[in-house]
């Protein structure tokens, strides 16, 4: 149905790649939506427009793979025109929380990289303030008890509270482990809720050793394309 969010993630994808030109270098994102336009981007492909992804996750570039999307790594093509991404949450400045996915270090890299960042969502990603989705901190695995009551000290300098679990995968109700990234990290998801200043707590968070990196994306994404029932919606910043 038109309402489906399947629907609704493949049409912002296909908004998307109307910005997609012949012979760039694009940013590959990664999550359910960024998926959808890995699909149709493998359609051009197959048409025979030429670029050239760099993907953001291992998982993202299994997908290439299979649906024979060329790529190089950020090592060999490290200035990138345009990456297209998902997100978990956007506000109207278009600063983003990312990292539901868990690839939120290589997203952050690859979209630092790139001369423009599209953001692809349906639109109940669209949000007033950041922070009712929460917020993945990645962390180096050394220390995270000092790394965790770290993070708890500055955001309650900021006047920030909430819990800080430890993402867990896959096993069943009775064996879990910890969620390990592609770099070899671990997630904190942050349930802060509301986070009024995400610059304070942006740097706040970077100031700790044992925090690798966020999931507040901001500053980075450029357009939104918002898929809602009433059609797609794009914002400029
Ligand atoms: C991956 O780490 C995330 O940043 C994703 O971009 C985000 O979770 C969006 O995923 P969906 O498109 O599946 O909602």
């Amino acid at each position: 149905s038109p309402m489906d969010p399947r629907t609704l993630k493949i049409e912002a994808a296909a908004a998307a790649l109307t910005y997609v030109e012949d012979g760039m270098r694009l940013g590959i994102g990664t999550g359910s939506t960024a998926e959808e336009f890995v699909r149709l981007l493998a359609k051009k492909v197959e048409e025979g427009i030429s670029v050239i992804g760099v993907p953001t996750s291992e998982r993202t570039a299994a997908l290439c793979r299979e649906l024979s999307v060329p790529l190089l790594t950020l090592e060999e093509t490290p200035q990138l025109d345009l990456t297209i991404d998902g997100a978990d949450e956007i506000d109207a400045q278009l600063n983003l929380i990312k990292g539901g996915g868990g690839a939120l270090l290589r997203e952050k890299i690859v979209a630092a990289a790139s001369s423009r960042m599209i953001v692809i969502a349906d639109a109940s990603k669209f949000v007033d303030v950041l922070g009712a989705f929460p917020l993945p901190i990645e962390i180096n695995r050394f220390g995270l008890a000092a790394t965790k009551l770290a993070i708890e000290r500055v955001a309650a300098g900021l006047g920030l509270s909430g819990a800080l679990t430890l993402r867990v995968t896959g096993g069943d109700a009775f064996v879990t482990e910890p969620f390990v990234t592609d770099g070899g990290h671990l997630i904190l998801d942050a349930s802060f809720g509301r986070i009024p200043d995400t610059r304070a707590l942006s740097n706040a968070l970077h100031a700790i050793p044992g925090v690798v990196e966020h999931g507040l994306f901001l500053n980075l994404a450029h357009t939104a394309i918002l898929a809602g029932a009433d059609g797609i919606q794009t914002l400029q910043r």
